[in-house]
């Protein structure tokens, strides 16, 4: 870390790129500077950013460097971050999806454990409202990342309001891996599915973030858990997490569930939507496959009466519920590595690779 005079030259040169105004813009770097540092003097911090975007080719895009610490202002924390966690949300915001050039650079990482200024272990609930000071029932709302930096740094600042306690039997790593991946999942089954103790729940994608969540959550509430998986390494580790089986993706199953956990898009859509007992329900919150299903099965879903529900991230109380869960329980994130967030870009490579089973935590 550097303590320095802060000016967009010297910070440029620290960066190691020239403003390039008609491709970054010099203009918007420099008003977003001025915007986060509001003093003249400020510290910089070592951080994983997109630079720039790219469709095809999202790793190109990522850059680690210096960028200036966040500033404290009203009704605004900012946490030295512990740990953060990787998603598949940053690999989207490193091709552009709802991440404009105008509000790059944008540091990444959606989620975060840390200590706050008065020294308190906390987690961050990242869903900010629209006036950043908390998330009122159909405000509109983003995620860090979007219009806020985020958590791939030394430091992040986030509404007060977003931080709760860290549990204290929670290590930093295992509290980062909650507020995204495991919160989804959370929400997922305990708020959209209406499952209930008994049921089955079949989790499309045995090793992703949040299709290990899913199963160790539906476990613990008491459901009989089947998982798709594509290679039999990671269909074994989701047995050994607690699902009670594991198939091929796209196997017929032994009988229809009740409940699917959609998460991986047009590639199990539509085994998804075969799987469903009738009146069954289908909980969605990802696509990483692609959006376009080549089948929608839009006969099955109207005359089987099929339930079909989006879901996205969840609301602080769910994020108190799930960390309360973690602490009474026992439940533990499924952690694949630790990494230095130095090794930021092996962590995303594979990543993109899908060469992943939990969640890869980086620590700064
Ligand atoms: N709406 C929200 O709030 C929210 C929150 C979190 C995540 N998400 C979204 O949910 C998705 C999963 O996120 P994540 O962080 O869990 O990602 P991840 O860890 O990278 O997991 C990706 C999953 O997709 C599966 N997969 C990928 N391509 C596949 C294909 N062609 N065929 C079958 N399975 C395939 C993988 O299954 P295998 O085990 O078989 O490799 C893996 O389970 C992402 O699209 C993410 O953007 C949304």
């Amino acid at each position: 870390m550097r303590l320095g005079l802060f000016c967009v030259r010297g910070c440029l040169s620290v960066l190691g790129r020239p403003a390039e105004p008609g491709t970054r813009g010099g203009g918007h770097i420099r008003a977003w500077f001025r915007a986060t540092a509001g003093a003249a003097i400020v510290r910089d911090m070592f951080a994983a950013y997109a630079a720039r975007t790219d469709a095809d080719d999202p790793l190109s895009a990522l850059e680690l460097g210096e960028l200036p610490e966040p500033q404290a202002r009203p009704g605004w924390s900012v946490v030295t971050v512990r740990a953060a966690t990787l998603n598949h949300h940053d690999l989207w915001s490193l091709r552009g999806v709802g991440l404009p050039a105008e509000r790059l650079p944008m540091i990444l990482g959606c989620d975060a454990a840390g200590v706050d200024e008065h020294g308190n272990e906390v987690v961050i609930h990242s869903v900010i409202g629209q006036s950043g000071h908390g998330v009122g029932p159909d405000e509109p709302r983003s995620l860090l990342t979007e219009r806020y930096q985020g958590t791939f740094a030394q430091r992040v600042a986030v509404p007060t309001w977003n931080l709760l306690p860290k549990p204290a039997g929670l290590s930093f790593e295992q509290a980062a891996c909650l507020p995204t991946a495991w919160l989804t999942a959370y929400r997922m089954l305990f708020t959209k599915a209406g499952v209930k103790p008994g049921d089955t729940v079949l989790v499309q994608g045995a090793g992703g973030g949040v299709a290990t969540a899913l199963v160790v959550l539906a476990k613990a509430a008491g459901l009989r858990v089947w998982v798709t998986g594509r290679n039999e390494a990671k269909r074994a580790r989701a047995v050994e997490l607690g699902a009670d089986a594991a198939f091929e993706s796209g196997a017929r199953l032994p009988e229809r569930v009740d409940a699917v956990m959609e998460t991986v898009g047009a590639a199990t859509w539509s085994h998804s939507v075969k799987a469903l007992k009738p009146g069954g329900t289908i909980v969605i919150s990802g696509a990483t496959s692609g959006y376009h299903p080549p089948a929608t099965e839009l006969n099955r879903i109207f005359f089987l009466e099929l339930n079909v529900l989006g879901s996205t991230m969840g609301t602080k109380d769910e994020l108190a519920g799930l960390l309360s869960l973690c602490a009474n329980t026992g439940v533990r994130p499924v952690i694949d590595s630790v990494l230095p967030l130095t090794e930021a870009r092996e962590a995303f490579a594979r990543l993109a690779k899908g060469d992943v089973f939990g969640k890869i935590v980086l620590t700064p």
